[in-house]
């Protein structure tokens, strides 16, 4: 059975004044927040592996570290689904995406009247109003630029995240017949996540963001993916990518973390470089086949196999 909701302002007019941080904490565990999932679609998403994961989640852990965070599958898997409550440090290099959970979480309703706006704006003419968002329109506030974020992310081809070498977004528009661009549920209910699971939300590159990851924090690491093969390496996150280099430095800090005593959970596609990078753990490997949404190939959405590496017995 699931918990009763208790907004903000259920909280302040039981006490009759604004309640404190810790108020607010203290009622978390009244707080419904199951039905949350991604409130964008994300290259390298998760949601299609997560009962792979959920089976590697350890039992106990202290704090949550989420710092390749994206779409978020893993970390609305485990306050939704899951039920659990945790401090959660939740982090990614794009400040665009970044910037779009910090208003999910502080300014859910404004955006949700935006996002309208846009969905009416976008139904009249979708291509013409797409491409007048994506090169005209000059958002200039935070809520407005998220607005055109979320819009254009749900509209635009597959998803895709890819901005030129002037950080200027350049993705064609997707075929979608009925985009679903204000989805004001999970929105509302992401913004009351955010709000009551405690949730750091900061742009940091994943190195910074692990800085302070101690003993018994669960740390899931999900970087983009080592390419497959030599043409399927455009990852499309940003404009330098990660390349096998930056694999390699990940892997220097997976062993970092186990020296701490942290719990280390990663994804990354199964090719031999990456067996080799983490083969010192290769009792605790686990192969998943999985589909791969963002390719303009359909032949080449599948058949995929991904690698859950961790450093913990499950
Ligand atoms: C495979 S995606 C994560 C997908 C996510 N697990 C989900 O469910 O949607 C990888 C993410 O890493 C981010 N990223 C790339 N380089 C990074 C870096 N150096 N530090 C932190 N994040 C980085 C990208 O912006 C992207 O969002």
């Amino acid at each position: 059975m699931h918990n009763t909701v208790y907004s903000d302002e259920n909280i302040k007019s039981r006490n009759g004044e604004k309640p404190s941080h810790s108020q607010i904490h203290g009622y978390s565990h009244l707080v419904d927040l199951r039905d949350c999932y991604p409130f964008v679609k994300w290259a390298g998403g998760k949601s299609q592996i997560l009962s792979k994961l959920d089976s590697m989640i350890p039992s106990k852990f202290s704090r949550y570290f989420e710092p390749f965070l994206g779409g978020g599958a893993m970390f609305f898997h485990l306050i939704s689904d899951r039920n659990m409550r945790f401090t959660a440090y939740l982090s990614d290099i794009n400040w665009e995406l970044i910037t779009a959970y910090k208003v999910v979480k502080n300014n859910v309703g404004e955006l949700i009247e935006l996002l309208k706006r846009h969905e009416r704006e976008y139904n009249r003419n979708p291509s013409k109003y797409y491409y007048k968002l994506r090169d005209e329109i000059k958002p200039v506030t935070d809520i407005d630029k998220t607005a055109r974020f979320i819009a254009l992310n749900k509209t635009c081809y597959n998803g895709l995240y890819r901005v030129n070498r002037n950080g200027i977004f350049n993705v064609p528009m997707g075929r979608y017949k009925n985009p679903l661009i204000c989805d004001s549920n999970n929105l509302g209910n992401i913004g009351n996540a955010l709000r009551y699971s405690r949730a750091a939300i900061n742009v940091s590159d994943y190195k910074d963001a692990l800085l302070k990851a101690e003993e018994d924090d669960f740390i899931y690491l999900d970087p983009p993916y080592h390419p497959t093969s030599p043409t399927a390496n455009f990852t499309g996150y940003s404009d330098n990518g990660f390349g096998n280099n930056d694999q390699l430095q990940l892997a220097k800090l997976f062993v970092e973390l186990n020296d701490r005593k942290c719990k280390v959970l990663l994804s990354n596609s199964d090719t031999p470089f990456i067996r080799k990078l983490y083969s010192d753990f290769s009792g605790f490997i686990k192969e998943v086949n999985v589909s791969r949404v963002i390719n303009s190939k359909a032949s080449r959405r599948s058949g995929h196999k991904e690698l859950l590496i961790s450093n913990y017995s499950s």
